[in-house]
């Protein structure tokens, strides 16, 4: 039977981090009743008392001491709610729930392609393919610098990562506009093992696309997509990508799946995704 009651956890710590976007820091009360074994791209679903709850990824998934954060950018109720909260507050947690990026990337070559909040799903594999992937290469999209967020993550992987950034409306000298436009000089003659991208949807097909013409199969570019949810637990149809739906099957996808699941349902559109792109 599925467990849909919230687990309580509380408020640690928040900072701002990118526009209208903060950092929360956030331990579970109880972690030995909790499943703590969280994978990168997996979300969870937070309650605010009074204001419901909704879907977020973890930037970091909990510890042994039921530890985590996560990176919540303002856009309603909830969120506001949630951004006026006081160090100490009292929240509601259900997860880890869906399904989280392919864990089969050790000794693989890894291509990251991230834009605005879509870093966010994407921090912890990045964390974890430093240390496994044969090689790591990550592209970072923003509107414009001030619209870039997980400064301190970002300042890490600058260090010791094959790491560019650009922006719409860059700084000048500033690399600019969309990752897709830097993917060939990424790519080089080298074919990634693995593409994996979050962000506009936009975005992300036309990156697929472009991976796709240039020899990545699509059964190997990972896509993650947002829906609206509301049980989070395979229930109430929400969040449906056709026939699938995205709490229980997503939110990560392959293209290949992706391409089958939304032609099925008439909803397939690259050509309009590319021109927004
Ligand atoms: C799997 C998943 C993971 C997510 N992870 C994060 C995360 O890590 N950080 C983060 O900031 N947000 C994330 N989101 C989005 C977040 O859940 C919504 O922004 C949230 O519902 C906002 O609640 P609200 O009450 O503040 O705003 P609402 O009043 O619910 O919405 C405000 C506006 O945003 C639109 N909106 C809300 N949710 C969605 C959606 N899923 N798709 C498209 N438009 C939407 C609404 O239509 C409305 O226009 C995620 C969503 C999903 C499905
Ligand atoms: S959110 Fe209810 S079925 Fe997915």
């Amino acid at each position: 039977m599925i467990d849909s009651t919230p687990r309580p956890m509380i408020l640690e710590d928040a900072y701002a981090d990118g526009e209208d976007a903060r950092h929360f820091q956030l331990r579970l009360v109880d972690p030995q009743a909790t499943d703590l074994a969280a994978q990168p791209g997996q979300f969870f679903m937070l309650a605010v008392p009074g204001h419901g709850e909704a879907p977020f990824t973890y930037v970091r998934a909990p510890d042994a001491e039921g530890r985590f954060s996560a990176l919540v950018r303002r856009t309603g109720q909830l969120t506001e709610a949630l951004f006026e909260l006081q160090i100490g507050s009292v929240l509601g947690y259900r997860g880890p729930l869906g399904r989280g990026w392919p864990h089969d990337l050790t000794g693989r070559h890894v291509l990251v392609i991230a834009g605005g909040c879509g870093l966010a799903p994407l921090a912890g594999l990045i964390d974890a393919a430093r240390d496994n992937a044969a090689r790591l290469q990550v592209i970072y999209g923003a509107r414009h610098p001030g619209a870039q967020v997980l400064a301190r993550e970002r300042a890490r992987w600058r260090l010791d990562l094959d790491y560019l950034e650009t922006c719409d409306v860059a700084s000048p000298g500033e690399r600019s506009g969309s990752p897709v436009a830097h993917l060939d000089e990424l790519l080089g003659q080298n074919i990634p093992d693995a593409v994996l991208c979050c962000g506009p949807e936009p975005l992300m097909l036309a990156s697929a696309e472009h991976c796709l013409k240039r020899g990545v199969p699509a059964v190997h570019i990972w896509l993650s997509l947002e829906r609206r949810m509301h049980c989070g637990a395979g229930l109430c149809g929400h969040c449906h990508i056709g026939a699938s739906y995205a709490c229980v099957d997503g939110p990560t996808y392959n293209y290949e799946q992706y391409l089958a699941l939304t032609r099925a349902a008439g909803l397939y559109s690259t050509a309009q995704a590319i021109r927004h792109c």
